[in-house]
């Protein structure tokens, strides 16, 4: 029998010295995983297939949302293609492109961890990003629970006199009233500076897809002499909220928490105070000019810059300094265009050898250093 009592005391010491190190496993797994990302984000790679219990990284209030309203998630999710474009489109010439990764479901990996400006802007564009589809589904009618602004009825009045509400005003204050809830809930779960830094930020976008309401007019009377007017609010291109937040990025303040937790004050005394329509961010943005997957930069290396500009996207800037290689490309452009009765255009397509430049990679030696 002293064998058999041997060989299981081997036996539990082989499972208590496992489990102590799935334990530590488990506590390293807990120190070590940051925060998870504002994964609602991913919605939007899931295409029609919206399952609430399948999205990594939503809070509780967020599943009850997204299980009481799936009309409203596939609003969401359309809408999030729609703002990831058009960040893109405000970073095409910068060294952080707002490029996301496929099939992760923190959609733009681990750049958002820091809590920098560009943090700042998705957390924007991506809370105007859902006002605006949410509202625009339900003028839509797409969606249950809403429609078109139900106060905007009877008469009413502009500086250039008074109108009938008619048609459908975009029920805007819905958008932000969802959005509101369901972006939101992520950073009610905690009670840290980041969360209050992104719910900050998240509020400017809202508010900024408010700003760009406009009021749209049909004149009625006789032969259209706009004695009357029926008019509706209505929401400007999305283009709009973009530009302006990418300007809100250029002028973002950085700051700390304040004494008590509550707010902010401004990293450097010499600026001026953050308003409550300017960005925040906590800490300085990496220069993104090599690849580090640690910090999630996906480098330049390969990146087309443009030799005559002096912005951002100049190849000095775009290239870090590491030089540029040149390419020549033939390019198909429309030419020798001539107007033709009536009413078209018609072009030959011509061919046209262009240079394209393009970021070279850093040297071996450089990026072991960096890295
Ligand atoms: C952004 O830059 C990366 C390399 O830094 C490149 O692979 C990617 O195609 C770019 N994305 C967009 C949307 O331009
Ligand atoms: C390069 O920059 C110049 C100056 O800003 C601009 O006029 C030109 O259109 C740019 N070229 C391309 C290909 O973007």
């Amino acid at each position: 029998g002293g064998k058999k009592t041997q060989e299981e005391g081997n036996l539990r010491i082989l499972v208590l010295a496992s489990s102590r190190l799935y334990c530590t496993f488990v506590l390293l797994l807990l120190i070590f995983t940051p925060r998870v990302d504002s994964s609602w984000w991913y919605i939007g790679a899931l295409g029609a297939r919206v399952i609430c219990d399948n999205i990594p990284g939503l809070v509780n209030k967020q599943r009850q949302l997204c299980q009481r309203h799936p009309d409203i998630m596939q609003s969401v999710g359309e809408g999030a293609k729609e703002w990831i474009r058009e960040c893109q489109h405000q970073f095409r010439y910068h060294r952080w492109n707002c490029s996301t990764l496929d099939r992760d479901h923190t959609v733009f990996g681990r750049v958002m961890l820091r809590s920098s400006r560009e943090a700042a802007f998705v957390y924007a564009i991506s809370s105007a990003g859902v006002v605006y589809a949410i509202t625009r589904a339900c003028s839509q009618g797409e969606l249950k629970a809403c429609n078109c602004d139900p106060n905007k009825r009877g008469r009413d009045r502009d500086d250039k006199g008074e109108f009938d509400w008619g048609g459908c005003s975009d029920n805007i204050n819905y958008g932000i009233k969802f959005a509101k809830a369901f972006v939101d809930a992520k950073e009610k779960t905690v009670k840290d500076a980041r969360a209050l830094m992104n719910l900050h930020n998240n509020r400017c976008g809202r508010m900024a897809v408010k700003r760009f309401m406009k009021l749209e007019c049909k004149c009625h009377g006789v032969s259209g002499s706009c004695t009357l007017r029926t008019c509706w609010l209505a929401m400007s291109d999305f283009r709009k909220t973009g530009d302006y937040l990418r300007k809100k990025y250029n002028g973002a303040v950085e700051v700390t928490m304040n004494q008590d937790g509550t707010g902010f004050t401004v990293a450097n005394k010499n600026f001026r105070k953050a308003t409550k329509n300017d960005l925040v961010y906590f800490e300085n943005s990496p220069d993104y000019c090599l690849m580090d997957k640690a910090a999630g930069s996906l480098g330049t290396a390969g990146r087309i810059c443009n030799k005559s500009s002096r912005g951002t996207d100049s190849c000095e800037v775009m290239c870090c300094g590491r030089g540029y290689d040149t390419t020549r490309v033939n390019r198909i452009t429309k030419c020798e265009c001539k107007f033709k009765w009536c009413c078209a255009v018609e072009c030959r397509d011509c061919e046209e050898a262009v240079d394209v430049h393009t970021c070279k990679a850093p040297k071996r030696a450089e990026w072991a250093d960096q890295t």
